[in-house]
Order: structure tokens, then C-alpha cells, then sequence
């Protein structure tokens, strides 16, 4: 029998990129999806490729869950019909930019679906899991990113709301270490997705361009350690040297190796649209 066969995963974000591969790494191991993003259109798509794979029932939930209100609308319609047993918190961007080139608005909007949709998402998963047995666990993953070892500068409020995702899922896995829901947290390192286009950046330091990975590795990966209950992965040999060492040294001198890694934005204008759902 498949290993997530009678498991059924909401993925967020699930349109492209990390999103889409782990939705496709869990189809791979018999779970049921439900896929959250704001492109029905794309969506529809990667439902029909899984269910045309891999035989497995795949329901598409469009919402902007930057929007108040919309993280708990998509529980209730995501479990309306059947539970949910795998929570992937992946949604999320960030802009690379001095802090005051950022209108304030998107970085709102950023805060809001990085942290607070994640958060009241992560609050549902848990409270409807409280009586689960252990034998079956639950599975949660949250998204953060090497962006969460240290300050970086030109990604200031990006990288502190994935210092938010890697503290609260550290806390939140010991909190539950003894119940049935098994809290991860990923931790990628640069990973060729849309992100950058999205963030204004794409050409990185040298450094920070030979580490980067696909996104089927890097949700490979990161599927394979939430299901043996480890508590976070930082994806590629490089990025784990660079995290080791960042726990060792002053945090003053790893924001400026961090700004040194990353190199400067580029300037230009940012995506000021913000994609509507279809
Ligand atoms: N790529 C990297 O180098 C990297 C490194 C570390 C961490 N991460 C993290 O990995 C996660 C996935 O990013 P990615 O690299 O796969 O980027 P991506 O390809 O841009 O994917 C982002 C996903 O989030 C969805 N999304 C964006 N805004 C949304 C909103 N308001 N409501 C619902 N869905 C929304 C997008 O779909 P729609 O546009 O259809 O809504 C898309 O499916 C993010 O949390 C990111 O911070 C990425």
C-alpha cells in the first residue's frame, strides 16, 4: 500500500514552484490533495496531471489568502467534505529591495500571508487533530527558508517573517513531540522557482547562484523528513555549512556575510499587481 494511501494533504501555494512539487511527491505516495493558490487556471492543471499519475482525488480551492478572513474560509471548505491530515504551509514571497522601496501595502500583504494566513491555518490543523491516536500521525509542514538563520538585509521583512516560521514550527513540534501531529519545518535554500522574478532579484552573488536547487529536490527532500518526524531540513550541502557556521558566529557578522552572499538588489520596479484569484 502506497505510504500516504487514506491520507488527505492540503498544499497552499501550490501553483508552481516548491508548491506544486510536494503536491506531487505526496500524489506519488497515495494522498488525496486539495491545492490552494490564486490561479484556478494552473491549478486545474496540475489536478488533472496527478489524477491522470497517479489515481488520486484531487479538489482545487482558489483563494488569496493574503486577504483577511481567507485562511479560515479555506479550512472550512477544505474539510467540508473529509479531513485533513497533511497541512503544507507553503505559500508565501518576499521582495528584494531596500525596506523603503517596498510600498508599505505589499508589505502588509506579505506579513499577512507569510505569517498570519500560516498561522491560523497551522491553529485549525492542530485543534482538529487534538484527539487523534499517535499510531496515525498527522503531518505539518511549514515553509520557511535559510533567510531565517540571521538578518538580511535588502530581504529585511521577507527574511524576519521566516525567522517567525522557523521559531514558531521549532516551538510548536515540541509542544505536540508527545501527540499525533508531527511539525516540520522546511527550510530551503535558493530553490529556481518564480520566486526571485517575483521578489525583483534573480541574479544573486556567485555564491548564493552555485547553491541553488530544483524545486523537485528540495520538495523531495523535504516531504521525505516530515514523514520520518524530523524537526527541520535545510535543503543543499552548502546552505547547511552556511547555517552551522551562522549558529556559531556573531549575528552582526553574519546579516553582513549575508548581504556580501546575496549581493545588491537590482533597482528597477517591483510587480506592483497583485494577482486576483480567476
Ligand atoms: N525559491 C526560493 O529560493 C525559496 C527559498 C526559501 C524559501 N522559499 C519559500 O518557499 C515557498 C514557496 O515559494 P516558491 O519558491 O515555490 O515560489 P513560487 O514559485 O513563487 O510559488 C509561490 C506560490 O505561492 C502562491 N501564492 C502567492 N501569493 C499567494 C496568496 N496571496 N494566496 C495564496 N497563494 C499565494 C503562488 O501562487 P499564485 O500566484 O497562483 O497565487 C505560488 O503557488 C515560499 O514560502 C518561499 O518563501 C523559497
Amino acid at each position: 500500500m502506497a505510504e500516504l494511501s487514506g491520507y488527505r494533504a492540503l498544499v497552499t501555494g501550490a501553483s508552481g514552484g516548491i508548491g506544486a512539487e510536494v503536491a506531487r511527491s505526496l500524489a506519488r505516495r497515495g494522498a488525496a490533495l486539495v491545492l490552494n493558490a490564486r490561479r484556478t487556471e494552473v491549478l486545474e492543471q496540475l489536478a488533472a496531471e496527478l489524477r491522470r499519475d497517479h489515481a488520486v482525488t484531487v479538489e482545487v480551492l482558489t483563494a488569496d489568502l493574503s486577504q483577511s478572513g481567507a485562511a479560515a474560509r479555506l479550512w472550512t471548505a477544505a474539510t467540508a467534505g473529509a479531513a485533513v491530515d497533511v497541512l503544507i504551509n507553503n505559500a508565501g514571497f518576499g521582495h528584494f529591495r531596500p525596506f523603503g522601496d517596498i510600498a508599505v501595502a505589499r508589505e502588509s500583504e506579505m506579513l499577512r500571508l507569510n505569517i498570519l494566513a500560516l498561522v491560523e491555518l497551522a491553529h485549525a490543523f492542530v485543534d482538529a487533530h487534538r484527539d487523534r491516536a499517535r499510531e496515525r500521525p498527522a503531518y505539518l509542514m511549514n515553509v520557511a527558508s535559510v533567510a531565517a538563520w540571521q538578518p538580511v538585509p535588502h530581504f529585511a521583512t521577507y527574511a524576519a517573517s521566516k525567522a517567525f516560521v522557523r521559531n514558531f514550527s521549532e516551538a510548536l513540534y515540541l509542544e505536540q513531540r508527545d501527540k499525533a501531529v508531527r511539525v516540520f519545518c522546511l527550510c530551503p535554500g535558493g530553490t529556481l522557482t518564480d520566486f526571485h522574478a517575483t521578489a525583483g532579484a534573480g541574479n544573486y552573488g556567485k555564491l548564493a547562484n552555485a547553491s541553488m536547487l530544483s524545486a523537485a529536490a528540495v520538495a523531495e527532500k523535504g516531504v521525505r523528513a516530515m514523514l520520518r518526524g524530523k524537526k527541520t531540513l535545510v535543503t543543499g550541502v552548502l546552505n547547511k555549512l552556511s547555517c552551522f557556521f551562522t549558529g556559531m558566529l556573531p549575528r552582526g557578522l553574519t546579516s553582513r556575510a549575508s548581504m556580501w552572499v546575496m549581493g545588491k538588489p537590482r533597482g528597477g520596479a517591483l510587480p506592483t499587481q497583485t494577482v486576483k484569484p480567476e
